[in-house]
């Protein structure tokens, strides 16, 4: 009883869940994205349900799975997320044994590294902006060890800010950049180059022939673009956490069980990606609402993740939730590729804030919320500035 007074908290009573009445009433809230009416599916068996069924709820869709979609700020179809089965079988097949490379103990213990020294930096400058200062550059550090890429690779990321699209004024050059960049490491690797990701590319064949340029730069734009901003308001949000419940860090930092469940409720609570889209290629009936032929829905991992008959008490934060059997990753063929990597970077967070500081304390706070003409939800922090101190001697 003890231990759960300290890992249960109310998550935020400033910031209820949008989604719940209209998931309580019918399941489905119809929200207006940039002058596109798609109706979200709120209740998590409605979600599942819609993820696992490809035929019905399409992801062939090249630019129209992101809501809202993403004509304007790219050139291609990201590879495997913008396909389905069998296309979208092979393309991840080939991409498996980059995304499994977390799951080994010494690509962990490079994590942990990473992250030691990020964290006894935070210490060492006393007062850091969390989430343009540590949770973006551990981001893309961190991102340098998955793509098999030198360190030094991640100082040119780090400047495209937190989201390579919507961060700053105009999505359309920043998306450019980012294609241009794609474009030049495609352009120079080698298949004899090693181990690195862009030479991988080149070596990956699709029924018996090497990719297109184009198939290349859609991996590499998703693989840039998806584990970018979930993980950096993850990163900042669980600082943020712990520096207000520090008793609870201290609970669970020398249990690797503890923090793992950990994880799996911060992803759910804070469910960094609100929500996706899908195309039904026949008209269909979602709750009240008759979707037509090659229009959008929404599977709302969000709204799922708050769902009382699922989720015990979902309003709050209970670090030792298990079974948590949250969609924070998705679900079905697409679940997240990504989602070792982020696994293995929020429990080494966990580890080693609990290993490396000792008071966290809140200097200033923005919130970031995403705010849509139906609804407005806390995703993360625009600014965090935090002071490290060290553990006590
Ligand atoms: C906390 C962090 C993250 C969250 C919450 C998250 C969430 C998601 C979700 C909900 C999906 C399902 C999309 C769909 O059904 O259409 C997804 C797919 C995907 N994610 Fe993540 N993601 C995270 C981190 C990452 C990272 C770090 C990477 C890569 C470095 C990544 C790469 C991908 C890829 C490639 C897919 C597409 C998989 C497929 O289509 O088969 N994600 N992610």
């Amino acid at each position: 009883m003890a231990a759960y007074a300290t890992l249960a908290f109310v998550v935020d009573p400033e910031s209820p869940d949008p989604f719940a009445e209209a998931r309580r009433r019918d399941g489905v809230l119809v929200a207006d994205f940039a002058g596109e009416a798609i109706p979200m599916i709120l209740g998590h068996r409605a979600v599942r349900a819609a993820a696992s069924d490809w035929q019905q709820f399409s992801s062939d869709a090249p630019f129209r799975v992101p809501i809202p979609s993403e004509e304007h700020v790219r050139t291609v179809r990201q590879l495997p997320i913008e396909a389905d089965p069998p296309l979208h079988s092979a393309f991840r097949a080939l991409l498996n044994p980059i995304f499994r490379r977390p799951l080994q103990p010494d690509y962990v213990a490079r994590i942990d590294a990473l992250v030691a020294d990020q964290i006894d930096a935070a210490v060492a400058s006393g007062t850091v902006e969390v989430v343009r200062d540590f949770a973006l550059p551990l981001q893309s550090r961190a991102l340098t060890l998955l793509l098999g890429m030198p360190e030094t690779a991640a100082e040119e990321w780090i400047g495209w800010g937190i989201h390579v699209f919507h961060d700053g004024d105009d999505g359309a050059a920043k998306g450019a950049g980012l294609d241009d960049y794609i474009r030049h490491m495609v352009a120079r690797a080698q298949p004899s180059g090693g181990d690195d990701f862009f030479s991988a590319l080149t070596r990956m064949r699709f029924e018996g022939r090497p990719l297109t340029t184009d198939e290349m730069v859609g991996i590499a734009n998703l693989v840039f673009a998806g584990g970018r901003d979930t993980i950096i308001h993850s990163v900042s949000r669980i600082i943020a956490y712990f520096a207000e419940h520090r008793a609870a860090l201290d609970a669970i930092c020398q249990d690797s069980k503890q923090i793992a469940f950990a994880v799996e409720e911060f992803v759910r609570v804070i469910s960094p990606l609100t929500h996706i889209g899908r195309v039904c290629p026949v008209a269909t009936e979602v709750g009240p609402v008759m979707v037509a032929a090659n229009d959008r829905v929404s599977l709302c991992w969000a709204s799922a993740n708050q769902d009382e008959t699922v989720f015990d008490d979902p309003g709050t934060i209970r670090l030792d939730r298990a079974p948590n059997p949250h969609l924070g990753f998705g679900s079905g063929i697409h679940n997240c590729l990504g989602s070792a990597q982020a696994r293995a970077i929020l429990r080494s967070l966990i580890r080693q804030l609990g290993a490396r500081t000792g008071a966290l304390t809140i200097i200033d706070a923005e919130r970031q919320f995403e705010v849509m003409p139906q609804y407005r939800r806390w995703v993360g922090y625009s600014a965090l500035t935090v002071r490290f101190e060290g553990p006590m001697a």
